[in-house]
């Protein structure tokens, strides 16, 4: 038995089965490679489902890291702890926000940004409850943001849902207007919608869901969770609409891989997040903090989301030049921004990404038609090539 073999039964011995039983075990990672068990290296080019933004063992992350696990783990919020404030102090600097909650998972922003969003219209004496999210939608596992997730196959077995929350087609803002009402409480929105497969908002949709959201007196929550940092060109995707969101959320890339979420929002929206409505034991811990403390700091300024700006368009026009090659029986459409990007297949997409990791290029799917490429914003033109390469290839079998 090989030994990614051995590891993967054991995985499926003593894990809940609820994650598929894995093909290779991953022991070691730098820059965008990584090495399985058994010393078979792979280019990655789905960072860790969106979230090692910087490539695997950052060397300014690692010493962050480092520092950090010298002075303090962990206090809980009944104290000040200056990673968090750090972070939170970037945070607001760049975005339209005045202040964070800090979390643990997208889930967990998400979840929050939700209940706040009930809690703000509570406090204003107004008893709206209702969320309008998109069909095609991911938001989280909890049972409110899976709620708000519109794809139904997430919610089976689960039910009964949380009460309220309506789905419209993503990109209708009729269908929105038409479930807006006095118990709206928020719309909460992915710029693209990147589970289902790295669908972009249309134009102009964004700006829509601000008015609809102004007339009718909800908020309107923005999902950066997977778009976020940087991913798609800009620190977050919904920067080039010109919008200003009332509540943003991310994770995944902010800690480069250390599980960290935040919550972004207004001061007066915040300001209903009264001492004990909400909480995390392990929110913005100090070791997570001072990590996506380092990744802004890498980001910005000058840094490498202005580098990897032309290695994302780069990817793009590659994709479109292989989409072009392979023609339409075998590459339906190619979709997406800067670092995340979509191919989408006439068939399934499952034997396609087993043949690209066999021949060492990790990609991940996005609904069942789909190869989703969320790469670290470090990949070089090189590493594009030799892993589009592959993939093209693994397209061509099929
Ligand atoms: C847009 C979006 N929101 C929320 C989540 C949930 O994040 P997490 O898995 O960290 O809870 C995800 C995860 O894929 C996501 O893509």
């Amino acid at each position: 038995m090989s030994e990614n073999s051995k590891i993967a039964a054991r995985f499926s011995k003593v894990l809940t089965p609820n994650y598929r039983a894995p093909a290779i075990a991953i022991v070691r990672g730098e820059g965008c490679t990584v090495y399985d068990a058994e010393g078979q290296s792979y280019l990655d080019m789905m960072g860790g489902i969106a979230t090692v933004v910087l490539g695997h063992c950052h060397p300014r992350i690692v010493a962050a890291l480092e520092k950090q696990s010298h002075l303090l783990w962990h206090t809980s919020n009944l104290f000040a702890s200056t990673p968090q404030i750090e972070l939170a102090e970037r945070l607001v600097e760049r975005s339209f926000a005045d202040r964070v909650f800090f979390a643990n998972s997208g889930a967990e922003a998400n979840e929050a940004a939700l209940k706040l969003a009930r809690l703000y219209h509570r406090a204003h004496g107004q008893d709206r409850y209702e969320i309008i999210a998109f069909e095609g939608g991911f938001h989280g596992r909890t049972l409110f943001t899976v709620s708000a997730t519109g794809t139904p196959a997430y919610w089976k077995g689960f039910e009964p849902m949380v009460p309220g929350v309506h789905h419209a087609p993503y990109g209708d803002p009729e269908a929105v207007r038409a479930l807006c009402s006095k118990r709206t409480a928020a719309i909460i929105i992915e710029p693209i919608q990147g589970e289902s497969g790295v669908r972009p908002a249309p134009a102009g949709f964004l700006a829509e869901l601000r008015e609809i959201a102004d007339e009718n007196g909800c908020l309107l929550i923005v999902d950066e969770v997977q778009t976020g940092m940087g991913r798609t060109g800009t620190l977050f995707a919904h920067e080039p609409s010109g919008i200003t969101p009332d509540i943003v959320t991310v994770a995944k890339a902010l800690g480069n891989g250390i599980p960290i979420g935040a919550m972004l929002t207004r001061e007066d929206v915040a300001k209903v997040f009264e001492p004990g409505t909400h909480g995390s034991t392990f929110g913005g811990n100090p070791l997570a903090a001072a990590c996506a403390t380092a990744v802004v700091d890498e980001l910005f300024p000058g840094g490498v989301l202005e580098e990897s700006r032309q290695v994302g368009f780069y990817l793009g026009e590659q994709l479109e030049a292989m989409q072009k090659r392979l023609g339409e029986n075998k590459v339906v459409d190619v979709r997406g921004l800067g670092h995340l990007r979509a191919v989408e297949l006439p068939g399934s997409a499952a034997p396609v990404i087993d043949r690209c990791r066999e021949a060492g290029l990790l990609v991940i799917g996005a609904g069942d038609r789909n190869i989703r490429l969320a790469p670290p914003l470090v990949i070089r033109r090189q590493e594009v090539d030799t892993g589009l390469g592959i993939l093209e290839e693994a397209i061509r079998a099929d």
